[in-house]
């Protein structure tokens, strides 16, 4: 990962400026967080080559090994309450298939909430973390990681994931230039932002679009609990909208849910 030539790529981009890329780092979203307490400007993007600690929803780590992916999160800080921004994971998801389709020529598809996937195997994640203000609970900042399998062959995935992950190499056939995907991320980040609000509408349609989820039958685990339904449908907050085998319909929100397909990861 080379910052000159991920700034080059950019241009003259309002974010430019505040791009970072380290070496190594525990976690890009667990440093971003620690600068944004600090007051890192809106719009600030850190990136590594490397993470020792990555993390995934539900207490996941997302293995980051060096050289092989893009490992990037962005500090923004939107001007909102937090229940106007229940669907920014989803946004981000929009955006980051943008910005894979842009720099790679391939676009994901999306595995509710926050899972990208090419070929029903997993190509990548997004990892959103709000932040309140302690006395208003309005939005202080939210920090959004992403980290997208590049350059692995299938033998280079550790066992525990190689049946169900794949890299952008193994999708196209080609080596993706790691530091256009980084410009590329930083654009469609910008441009989610500026939508952010107005254009929760049009994401929402365009994540339903491009998410695997919705019309499957699917397996919804929280905890220890399993059940079994299908998925009728985004709704305007980005929940997914379920019938459950009991002829009821629920709208679960991502929280603490996990989503399997029948037979498998996706
Ligand atoms: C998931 O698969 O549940 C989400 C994975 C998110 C991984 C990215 S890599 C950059 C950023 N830093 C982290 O520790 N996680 C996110």
């Amino acid at each position: 990962m080379n910052k000159s030539a991920i700034v080059r790529c950019l241009g003259t981009h309002p974010w430019t400026e505040n791009v970072l890329v380290y070496e190594q780092v525990t976690s890009t979203n667990t440093v971003l967080k620690a600068m944004a307490q600090q007051g890192a400007p809106h719009g600030t993007v850190l990136i590594a080559d490397r993470q020792s600690a990555g993390r995934g929803r539900l207490g996941r780590s997302f293995l980051s090994p060096g050289g092989k992916g893009v490992y990037l999160s962005v500090l923004i800080r939107p001007n909102a309450a937090p229940t106007q921004l229940m669907h920014l994971t989803c946004a981000a998801a929009v955006a980051m298939c943008d910005a894979v389709q842009a720099a790679a020529g391939i676009r994901p598809q999306i595995k509710w909430t926050n899972d990208l996937v090419v070929g029903r195997q997993k190509l990548g994640g997004i990892l959103t973390e709000l932040a309140l203000e302690p006395d208003t609970h309005a939005a202080a900042y939210a920090v959004i990681g992403v980290g997208i399998n590049c350059s692995q062959d299938h033998d280079e995935f550790d066992p525990s994931i190689r049946s169900m992950a794949t890299s952008l190499f193994l999708s196209t056939g080609k080596t993706v230039d790691r530091n256009l995907l980084c410009a590329e991320i930083i654009r469609s980040f910008y441009r989610m932002n500026e939508q952010l609000i107005e254009g929760k509408e049009d994401t929402l349609l365009r994540y339903t679009r491009d998410c695997i989820t919705v019309g499957q039958d699917i397996q919804l685990i929280l905890r220890d609990t399993v059940r079994h339904g299908k998925a009728l449908g985004i709704d305007s907050d980005g929940g997914l909208t379920v019938e459950f085998e009991n002829g009821q319909t629920e709208t679960v929100s991502c929280g603490e849910v996990s989503v399997r397909g029948m037979y498998g990861y996706t």
